[in-house]
């Protein structure tokens, strides 16, 4: 296979070539969002230059344009996850809108006092509070599954607790702070052999890898555009046809509804019903676009090309003292995304942050919204944390790896 060519790719989004404190821009933040490439940029401007209408209602050339765009945008989606049509892809604002949805309508439906609930402490709180809000509404258990080497799912203590038969499973396939890949197939089999509904978070999975979710066989997967090339405010939750069939919309209003009457409404088919009121049109057109450039490059590549700059960011982290790395090793790359999070002994991870910037490099500091598993189980307040994409090089590694000596100067470590 071909290696992609992340030099050639940066030369697609203008932000790459802009400087930052006087330094070209190192961006190495794309697990909080991912830049856009100019494809994805344009077409969104295109759209409001030359066919913006709202959707679905008008009998008219530029409306009916729109509808078709925003259509083989939610079509492209449902084969890049593998689902069998465009009526299991519900466009929502976020992954965050889309495990809400699922806890709300499915939740509310189907969860009962006394039932359980199963998570891990490694879910980003978009996958924990929605479940936590539930289990104190229907006075539910939510538990969680123990993590092992402070990396991994414990299957043991999951095949355990499944034995509480939750009534639904959310996991994530990629931590946003570990970088853990986990293995959700073999998650979906189990819970569904425990009799439980199956949601998996990939908020940080769909961008970087292959997803086929009839291979997984989970029931739930959502997602986020903006972390994928297109722009915010649009994501999507695909739900297997029967068990979306049965759920109630969670907003009433515009499109969502066959018919009306003073008494009551019913509900148009999927994925339409849960799709009230005008939607993020330019978003989709934005993300449908941002799925044609990935599916031009080839997923296996994009995974590919970030395991190797995981692993020589690791490498090079891994030689500098009083640098600690979290999740799995270098050797267990098979189980690990693109993304390093790291502490530096003895200065602040908002500190190294700041001295990343004042190089032109973007990354993260903080809680990383896991703050169950930076706080009460890797014991930090805070970590540092470079995450990698498509546009990444070696070289944004390098200057990293400069920025982390300058911080340990500064401070004296
Ligand atoms: C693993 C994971 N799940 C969910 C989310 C929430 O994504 P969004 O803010 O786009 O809804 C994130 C965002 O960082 C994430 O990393």
């Amino acid at each position: 296979m071909a290696k992609l060519d992340a030099r050639k790719i940066k030369k697609d989004f203008p932000i790459l070539g802009t400087k930052m404190n006087g330094k070209v821009l190192a961006y190495l933040d794309s697990a909080a969002t991912s830049q856009k490439p100019k494809q994805v940029i344009d077409s969104i401007s295109y759209y409001y230059k030359n066919y913006n209408a709202n959707i679905h209602r008008g009998i008219y050339k530029i409306s009916e344009k729109a509808t078709e765009a925003y259509t083989k945008s939610k079509e492209d989606l449902a084969k890049f996850i593998n689902a069998k049509s465009y009526r299991e892809v519900v466009f929502l604002r976020n992954a965050t809108e889309a495990i809400n949805l699922v806890a709300l309508s499915w939740g509310d439906a189907n969860v009962k006092r006394g039932d359980h609930i199963l998570t891990t402490p490694m879910e980003h709180h978009s996958n924990m509070v929605p479940w936590q809000l539930l289990a104190k509404r229907k006075g539910a258990h939510l538990d969680y599954a123990n993590l092992s080497e402070n990396s991994f799912i414990d299957m043991e203590d999951l095949g355990e607790k499944l034995e509480m038969e939750p009534k639904i499973v959310a996991i994530t396939e990629v931590s946003n702070v570990l970088g853990t890949i986990n293995d959700v197939k073999k998650i979906t089999e189990m819970a569904h052999k425990a009799g439980a509904v199956v949601l998996i978070d990939g908020a940080q999975s769909a961008p970087h890898m292959k997803v086929d979710v009839q291979k997984i066989n989970c029931d739930f997967f959502a997602f986020s555009g903006h972390k994928m090339l297109a722009p915010s405010g649009i994501g999507a939750l695909y739900g297997k046809e029967d068990v979306l069939d049965l759920m109630n919309p969670l907003f009433g209003g515009g499109e969502m509804i066959r018919s009306v009457t003073l008494e009551g409404a019913t509900w148009n088919d999927l994925p339409w019903k849960f799709e009230a009121g005008t939607q993020n049109i330019e978003g989709a057109i934005g993300f449908g676009e941002a799925i044609g450039y990935l599916n031009k490059i080839g997923m296996d590549k994009v995974r590919k090309h970030e395991e190797d700059i995981t692993r020589y960011a690791m490498e090079k982290l891994g030689e500098i003292d009083r640098v600690k790395i979290y999740g799995p090793t270098s050797k267990q790359m098979n189980k690990r995304g693109g993304i390093v999070s790291f502490s530096v002994d003895g200065i602040h991870p908002h500190d190294v942050s700041q001295v990343f910037d004042s190089e032109g490099i973007a990354i993260r500091s903080g809680h990383h919204c896991a703050m169950p598993l930076v706080t009460q189980m890797l014991g930090n307040s805070a970590l540092s944390r470079m995450s990698f994409y498509i546009y990444n090089e070696r070289e944004d590694i390098d200057r990293a790896v400069h920025a982390i000596h300058k911080a340990k100067r500064i401070f004296g470590k």
